[in-house]
């Protein structure tokens, strides 16, 4: 049994609200990018969108009893920002604010802490219209909703997380185009980078001004490590730019007051990085509370030829690096390495980087492998116990951690893959929505009460 977390350790799980919602025209909720990128021929597998997902919206009470009986500590969930304000700015949709407020209440009444996520991706389209995270204004519209947010919930949510996985909204986003809103660009996926972290300063300036205290900011990055897959000077030119777009874009600007000089040279001649201005690292590396850590698996990187020859033209994805040669390891149903050991080098490469680093949670860990017919997930459960032995031996290596989430509750929406992949702990039959408690969540609730009575 585990001994190496300290005392008041928090166990969780996490969902995001387009994964799982469902109800995407109700109560006045606005399109987001993803409502739009979902009915694009060819962008989601199977042509699934979020419509429905696993229908949460409806069947939020069900869900809360299902986390009450997994007796978790905390659930990490996201707000949808086009539920607040449907335009994005401006008009407030009350029914949307209800909804978190009943949703929160339920929490605490069961004694689950609630930590909200204020974005998980899900950028009101009407927003997207005027240029997305391209466009500077984002940023201060991302403030604003937050602001009401935090003005709405305040008062007994106390873990407010700004952004989930940057690197994603933009560069997925922006750059390689899987993810909405499915642009391919250069200059346009390293200005949104910039202005989601500016976004993120001005929310947590904006809602610190109104904390009430014991309340906590924070942010959650994805956090591969990059593993050169020889010790060829050129594949470890080529890890190190993969870390660079990665990681560094982001933690050293949050965690270190300025960005890697090297983001102009693999960049300068797609961008000019005009878009920064003087005043905003200040804003961007405020100290924060916590940050969390989503850890998957470890990027395996190779030198490679640029996909597109002229620098001018590139994507802000194309850096000449080739991820396909993966290690001869076991993988995921989706194929995804199963490296546990790359959860501890996530935390430690992070504490070892930045000496004012925050606390961190393991905000998402989890994976996917086909159903058997009595949801006996043996290898999902082997999944979670390595990983977190693996968050274990970084804690006990002096990593200040507090947390472990687990990705993911339900069955849901998995992005440009649709439904085929099931993170959940619980199995959803979409066609009745269904909820069936997989061999993994009854796992998880006896690993946590077990956890919780030995002495840290
Ligand atoms: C992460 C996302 C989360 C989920 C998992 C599998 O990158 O934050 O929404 O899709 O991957």
């Amino acid at each position: 049994m585990t001994t190496g977390f300290p005392a008041g350790f928090r166990w969780g799980v996490a969902t995001s609200a387009y994964q799982i919602e469902g109800a995407a025209r109700q109560d006045g909720r606005g399109p987001s990018i993803w409502d739009t990128f979902s009915t694009v021929p060819g962008a989601v597998a199977s042509g699934d969108t979020g419509d429905v997902a696993a229908d949460h919206y409806n069947r939020w009470t069900e869900d809360i009893e299902l986390l009450a009986g997994l007796r978790v500590d905390a659930y990490r969930f996201s707000v949808s920002w086009s539920r607040i304000l449907p335009n994005g700015y401006g008009r407030v949709e009350q029914r949307g604010l209800d909804f978190y407020r009943r949703l929160v209440d339920a929490l605490l009444d069961k004694g689950i802490e609630p930590f909200v996520t204020l974005y998980h991706w899900d950028l009101p389209q009407a927003l997207e219209d005027h240029g997305g995270w391209r466009n500077r204004d984002t940023a201060s519209r991302f403030a604003e909703y937050a602001t009401i947010v935090h003005e709405a919930l305040g008062d007994v949510v106390s873990k407010w997380t700004t952004l989930n996985e940057p690197y994603c909204s933009s560069i997925v986003g922006y750059a390689e185009g899987r993810h909405a809103p499915g642009a391919r660009e250069g200059h346009g996926a390293l200005a949104a980078a910039h202005h989601l972290l500016l976004g993120h300063g001005l929310a947590v300036r904006a809602m610190r001004a109104n904390a009430r205290p014991g309340q906590e900011f924070g942010i959650v990055l994805n956090q591969s490590p990059v593993v050169p897959v020889t010790d060829d000077p050129a594949d470890i030119a080529a890890a190190d730019r993969q870390d660079c777009l990665l990681r560094r874009q982001f933690t050293d600007p949050l965690f270190g007051s300025a960005y890697p000089g090297e983001l102009t040279s693999m960049f300068g001649a797609i961008t000019d990085f005009s878009f920064r201005h003087a005043e905003d690292l200040a804003i961007i590396s405020a100290p924060l509370d916590y940050v969390g850590i989503n850890y998957y698996y470890q990027l395996h990187v190779a030198d490679a030829p640029h996909r597109e020859p002229d620098p001018a033209k590139r994507t802000a994805h194309d850096i000449g690096v080739d991820t396909t040669q993966l290690p001869d390891v076991p993988r995921t149903g989706m194929g995804w390495p199963v490296e546990p050991a790359g959860l501890t080098t996530a935390l430690t490469d992070l504490k070892a980087r930045y000496p004012r680093l925050p606390p961190i949670y393991v905000t998402e860990n989890g994976c996917v492998y086909p159903d058997s017919s009595a949801f006996a997930d043996v290898d999902r459960i082997t999944y979670l116990q390595e990983h977190i032995a693996a968050a274990e031996a970084a804690a006990t290596a002096g990593v200040p951690l507090r947390g472990y989430f687990c990705w993911s509750l339900l069955d849901n929406f998995e992005w440009a893959h649709g439904y085929k992949h099931r993170f959940g702990l619980v199995h959803i039959d979409y066609p009745t929505q269904r909820r069936t408690p997989r061999a993994s969540y009854h796992w998880y609730r006896g690993f946590i009460s077990a956890a919780r009575q030995v002495p840290a």
